[in-house]
């Protein structure tokens, strides 16, 4: 990685514990790797994309609805779906180091350890998947695992879905949950971790349709992350060769950003096939079929996929946001979030906390957050107070002064522009409202 964009990820990364948006979990014990806890401002950020998400794939659909299944399943959801045959990384050991790679990532595996040229393990098949055993009694019998991705609970699901929301084909469920996996070579921060989130929703069409459906939603997921804000030239979409693809997919897209360590998928747009609902239907003796009663026709649908991570979405939400630029001759480093997402909407300032001043800001503060995520502010000089909203992405800073006493109207900052404008207060939620709400 070039050294200044590695800088840009060190110093994001120093940001976000600083701030209050994601700090190592159990750090008080040395920390554990690759495990991360989100605090008051990374909760507000990781919220707001997910609402954002659901938003736009469930209420801007009426054939799309939402499920929230359960993170343990019967073991036999990961046989059938192939994940406990398939979900398997070939690994090896140098036997000097200790150290564990991907035998199918190293450059020339007969010139041994790339870290110290010791010599290597013969490669053995690793199961990603976290085990964990259900119930007092520890056995085979007990052995169940931790969901490695949430779609499984939706495709088990389908039928009960789609006769209960009474949805005909095509149509679609989306599900937001934790899933786990057992990473060989987590890293880059939030970008790959062992326990993560995802969104995901699973569309399901009549199969012939799928070419169809396909490339109506890898267009639609990549126009999503425009709309939302990120830029344009650091978004992408990238196939997957034949020797890419996973054990489901008949053709997979993804949806690629230029993180400052390279380009790397956010959010995957998989062709499943019947191929989950078919294995299902073989291990449960289920039947699967979807039934057009009005057609008089049956059959298994085939799933187009969007998977996307929460966590590495946030992450590219921080990378596309950082900046650095200069304020009156001051360096500043800001985060210019797109609006709707920001953790915090509006900080309130009072320019002075004596003759009132404090008091009507209290006021406007109080009012303003029972509707947005608001914070209040009256302590140092005013420009360092513009500066810490500006770090953690506050769209607009709303000043009360003394002229606020007078005619009661307040300014309000753009933290991108820095420009100053003066509204009335009783025009205030409207202003932000116009801004906010989009
Ligand atoms: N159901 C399909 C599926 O899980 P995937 O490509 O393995 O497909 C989808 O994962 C998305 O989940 C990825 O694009 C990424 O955003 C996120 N993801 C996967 N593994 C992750 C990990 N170890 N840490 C963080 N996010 C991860």
């Amino acid at each position: 990685m070039a050294k200044k964009q590695m800088d840009v990820m060190d110093k994001l990364v120093g940001l976000c514990k600083r701030r209050g948006f994601i700090f190592q979990s159990s750090e008080i014990y040395g920390g554990l790797a690759s495990c991360w806890d989100y605090g008051p401002l990374g909760v507000e950020l990781k919220n707001n994309l997910q609402q954002a998400w659901w938003t736009e794939m469930t209420r801007r659909h009426e054939n799309i609805v939402g499920l929230d299944a359960s993170i343990l399943m019967h073991p036999n959801v990961w046989k059938a779906s192939g994940h406990v045959d398939g979900f398997v990384d070939p690994l090896v050991d140098c036997r000097e180091c200790r150290t564990r790679f991907k035998a199918d990532q190293l450059e020339d595996p007969a010139a041994g350890c790339p870290e110290c040229g010791g010599e290597l393990t013969e490669p053995r098949l690793f199961n990603l998947m976290f085990k964990t055993h259900i119930g007092a009694v520890e056995g085979d019998a007990s052995l169940i695992y931790i969901r490695p991705e949430t779609a499984q609970g939706i495709f088990v699901d389908y039928l009960s879905v789609q006769s209960a929301a009474r949805l005909q084909v095509p149509f679609g469920i989306a599900q937001v949950g934790k899933a786990f996996r057992n990473e060989i070579k987590p890293g880059n921060f939030i970008f790959r971790t062992c326990e993560f989130e995802q969104m995901e929703m699973q569309f399901f069409v009549k199969p012939g349709t799928d070419a169809e459906w396909m490339a109506q939603w890898k267009e639609r997921r990549l126009s999503y992350y425009k709309s939302l804000g990120v830029r344009e030239e650091n978004l992408r979409l990238s196939e997957h060769g034949p020797d890419e693809l996973a054990h489901y997919a008949a053709e997979a897209w993804d949806v690629q950003y230029r993180f400052p360590f390279g380009w790397q998928e956010v959010e995957g747009i998989h062709n499943r096939t019947d191929f989950d609902l078919a294995a299902h239907q073989r291990l449960s003796g289920k039947n699967m079929e979807y039934i057009d009663s009005g057609r008089g026709e049956r059959f298994v649908p085939y799933i187009i996929e969007s998977s996307s991570g929460l966590n590495r979405t946030m992450l590219m939400f921080l990378c596309d946001a950082y900046r650095e630029d200069e304020v009156g001759g001051e360096p500043r480093t800001l985060l210019a979030l797109p609006a709707r997402v920001a953790p915090v909407k509006v900080a309130v300032l009072p320019l002075v906390k004596k003759d009132g001043i404090a008091e009507i800001a209290r006021g406007l503060f109080e009012d303003l957050q029972g509707r947005w995520n608001a914070f209040y502010d009256q302590g140092g000089a005013i420009g360092r107070r513009y500066r810490r909203m500006d770090e953690v992405g506050t769209p607009f800073c709303v000043t009360v002064d003394y002229q606020s006493k007078e005619d009661r109207t307040v300014t309000i900052r753009d933290r991108d522009s820095t420009e100053q404008i003066r509204v009335n207060m009783d025009q205030l939620r409207t202003w932000l409202f116009e801004r906010l709400e989009i």
